[in-house]
Order: C-alpha cells, then structure tokens, then sequence
C-alpha cells in the first residue's frame, strides 16, 4: 500500500514540474434538445455562524457602517451583480436549533441563545423572518428555508410556513402585526438539515417516517405552492438516498446532498492560504470527486424515480480549511486563494453536466464562513477569487447547455486523483454562446482548439481571472491582487474553428455572437 502511494506521488511531481505546452480540442454539440442548466445551480447559502449574518450581510439600521436598512449596503451592491436565484437560511446545524418565534416581533424583546453548533457565540435574534425575507426580496432571490425538525415541532414547523405564507388566520393575524400585511412567497422548504448529524443523528429508515410526517402539515396556502425538500446524504452515503427514495419519494420535490472539499473530518484540514502544488492538485481532484458521487446519487433515484420528477439539491458545497490564525474558534473564517477560484469552476462545470436531475447547488456560504463570495472587517469588504467565477458564469443562469466533447491531458495528483488539464462547458441564451474555460496547470499555458459545429463567433469577447501565484488571495489593505480583468488577445477564430491560449491555472469566460 505504502509503494503504491509513493510511487503515485513521485508520477504527480513528475506531471507537476513538466514545462510541455498543453494541447486540448473540444467539440461542441449544440442540440434543441439539450437541458437547460436551472439557474438555481447558482444558489447562495447563509447561515447563523460566525460573522456571515451579524457583521457579514447585517450590521444594524444604527450601525455606522453603511447601510440600507440594515443590510450592508456594499455587501448588498456586490452580490446584486451574481444575479443570486436562491438563498439558503438560517442553517446549516443551526437550523435544528432555530425557533423561529424567537426572531419575530421587537427585537429589543428577542430571547437570546447560545448557537451551540458554532463556537458558543450569544445569538439574540435581531435578524429574523422578516429580516430574512426582506433580503430576498432586495436581492431579487427565491427563500429557501431550512426548517428545524430536530429541536422543533411538527407545529412549529407548520405554524412558520402559515405566518410567512397565509393570507388570513391567526399566523397572518400575527405577521401583520409585526409589520408584513401581504404573505410572502415560499417555494423552498428545507424539512430538516443533515438529520443524519447535527440535525438529529437520525437513521435513514426512522428519518423517512419523521419527514413523511412534518411535511404532512407544510400546507400549501393561497396558492403558494411548496417545494418540498428532504434531508439528503453527506458525501458517499448512497444508502441514505436509497433509503429515503423508497420510504418518502411520493413526498417531496427535492433531496439534498453535501460534498465538501475537505482533507477530512478529523484532525487538521489545510491552511486556505499556504498549500503546495501537491495540496493545489490534490483539492481539485478532491472537487472534481463530486462528479462521481453525484453520478452514483442519481443512479440511485434514477431506480425509483426515472422520470426525474425529484430533483437532487446540492445544497452545501465548497472548500473547508483550517480557520484563519488568530480567528474565533467555531466561526470557519477561511481565506480564499485562487485554488478557490478553480474549485468553484471545476464544480460549477461538473453541476452542468447533470441539469437533468441538479436543480439546485448552494456554495457555502456567502460571507465570511468557508468559501465565502465576500469578505467583510468593520466597515471594509473584499470580493474574493470565488466571487469572480460566480460573476463570469452568470451567463450561463438559465442557458441551454451546450454538450461537449474534450480531450485533453490528465495530471495525477496525490491518492492517484485525476485532475484534467482543461475543463470546459459552453451553453446558449439569447443568441449569445458563453465558453467557459479552466486550464488548471500551474506552470504551462493551455492552447485549446474549439470546433464551433456551425455557432456564430463574429464578435466575442472575454474575461480572465488568474494571479501571479496559486496562493494569492484579496484581503483587506489588498483587495485586488486577484480580479477579474479583460482577455482580448488569446483567441482567434479560422475555419470553423475557435484557437484559445489559456495562461498557465487561469479561468476564462467567452462570450461569442
Ligand atoms: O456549512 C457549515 C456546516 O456544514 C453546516 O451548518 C452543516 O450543515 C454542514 O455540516
């Protein structure tokens, strides 16, 4: 076992010190018939953890930061630009803990609480439904609420789904008096979060009977019509999802899943920051895993559910490192390098590839917790490499997927991990082509030959995020080492044919018309 580890190592630093120019072609093969790739692929998650809520997306109409309404407002102009479809709330672990009536009404009256998942810290309540709804609302996004079923109540749970969506009974008597006269709407209901772990510990067998019977009482109101969602696997549990598919599949809408990007679940995970070309190779070959555990997980609905009515949520994904030196415990404050950059599009472009069954993924989490879209320190907000892939696949919300097929040169990284040279994925909306492109070599440029199969590329355009050195990252006092910048001179178009030169471990985004 041993030989076989060190002999793969040695064969990774070999690829990995290579100066070769890489060559890859790619084929598109647009077809009428292909998905189209849901926007919610694009989903955000926000949790009550650390600094995401209070000091990250909520600083408080009194707060000298500015703001509007409460909301950061630099925090609130950044992420109108990722076009946001959905946004997950209030958990995470700490859902199974949240009541909601805790977070209704004067805030000065709000029972605090400890969030025991997440450091200890003190919760009091300030930022509740109201406030939760308001920001989706501003942000132009569909709620989606993770609702507690391992602390809570059938009632509660219920009772939370009247008040935000009945137009008259004593739930909408009570949210009208807290300010809300119209009910709002709620497509996404989260019954529970990782019930398997923090959400309970439960079995899959006695978890399908408990979701059979809160969602029972999720009552669709005024013509709100509830996405129902079950609590799914973590990682390779396939026998959760077998599980759940036969007991409760005629009772939801969605199932979840979560894969992270972790080293492991003991012991230390990596510094975000300080990494090798190994680490770098071995985390995209770790990422690029949720392909075949999302593979497997469809297989299994596919068993019970050929039709694809149910969708598979990955409703938690990303990197997890070792939090930031000098940060609270607890709060999985992490930097973001341009290592992050790669994962999100590597994941963003194996997502694609499955729109017949993802309907939705969730990137955790927005601010300041894990692979966070921004990061925020008193009044100051820095957009991170991740953030940036989000801002160039916006194009890609709601396209049709255009299939592809590529051929280009592996590297193997640590553990024998696959991690291929280019990655790709294209897709149409409005008359426009969007190519998305990823060379993931550390030191040599990739010269990609894409045959266009008859698309219109009279115009393009482009965009590229690289930096200087994988471990660069934006923070406060440097904001912008790693930004998106133009790409204009990489390309040209001859014979049906599209020539890109991909820097060395760059993502580059083409628009072509
Ligand atoms: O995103 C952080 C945590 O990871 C979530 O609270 C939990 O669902 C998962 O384990």
């Amino acid at each position: 076992m041993k030989k076989t580890l060190s002999i793969l190592a040695f064969s990774a630093l070999c690829a990995f010190q290579g100066n070769a120019a890489n060559e890859a072609t790619i084929t598109l093969l647009p077809s009428k018939e292909s998905p189209v790739i849901a926007k919610e692929i694009y989903g955000q998650f926000a949790e009550h953890l650390g600094t995401c809520i209070y000091g990250g997306l909520w600083v408080g109409e009194k707060s000298s930061i500015p703001n509007t309404n409460g909301y950061r407002t630099d925090v609130l102009n950044a992420l109108k630009e990722l076009h946001i479809p959905v946004l997950r709330w209030p958990g995470g672990c700490f859902a199974d803990e949240y009541h909601w009536m805790d977070g209704i009404g004067p805030k000065e009256n709000r029972p605090r609480m400890v969030n025991n998942n997440w450091g200890g810290t003190v919760e009091d309540n300030s930022f509740g439904t109201h406030d939760f709804f308001d920001l989706c609302e501003i942000l132009g996004c569909e709620p989606y609420l993770s609702g507690n079923v391992g602390s809570g109540s059938v009632e509660e749970l219920a009772k939370w789904v009247e008040y935000i969506t009945a137009e008259d009974g004593p739930m909408a008597t009570l949210r009208k008096k807290n300010g809300r006269e119209k009910p709002w709407h709620l497509k996404y209901l989260g019954v529970g979060n990782e019930s398997w772990g923090c959400g309970g510990n439960f079995t899959p067998e006695y978890y399908a009977d408990v979701y059979r019977r809160y969602q029972t009482y999720c009552r669709n109101y005024n013509g709100n019509r509830l996405y129902k969602i079950a609590s799914g696997a973590s990682d390779y549990d396939y026998n959760w999802t077998d599980v759940m598919m036969k007991n409760a599949r005629n009772h939801m809408d969605g199932i979840s899943l979560h894969y992270y990007t972790v080293l492991g679940w003991s012991g230390s995970k990596g510094s975000a920051t300080q990494f090798n070309d190994e680490d770098y190779y071995w985390t995209l070959g770790k990422c690029l895993e949720v392909g075949d555990v999302v593979k497997r997980h469809c297989e299994i609905m596919d068993k019970y559910d050929p039709q694809k009515r149910i969708g598979l949520l990955v409703d938690e994904w990303g990197t997890w490192f070792d939090e930031e030196p000098g940060t609270v415990p607890g709060h999985l404050y992490q930097q973001n390098t341009l290592r992050d950059a790669m994962v999100a599009a590597l994941s963003l472009n194996t997502f694609h590839t499955f729109t017949d069954r993802v309907k939705m993924t969730n990137i955790a989490q927005i601010a300041n917790v894990l692979q966070s879209m921004v990061l925020t320190k008193e009044d100051q907000m820095v957009l991170t490499p991740t953030y940036y892939v989000f801002k160039m696949y916006v194009p890609h919300q709601d396209a049709q997927l255009i299939p592809l097929n590529i051929s280009t040169r592996e590297i193997t990284a640590r553990d024998g991990r696959k991690v291929p040279v280019v990655s790709a994925t294209a897709s149409a909306k409005d008359g426009k082509t969007t190519l998305s492109l990823v060379n993931t070599d550390l030191n040599n440029e990739s010269k990609v030959t894409v045959d266009l199969s008859g698309i219109s590329a009279k115009k393009i355009s482009g965009e590229i995020l690289t930096a200087a050195s994988m471990n660069d990252y934006n923070d406060f006092g440097q904001p912008e080492k790693v930004t998106l910048k133009g790409f204009s001179k990489g390309y040209q178009v001859k014979d049906g044919k599209l020539t890109v030169t991909l820097p060395a471990k760059s993502i580059v985004t083409l628009s072509l018309q």
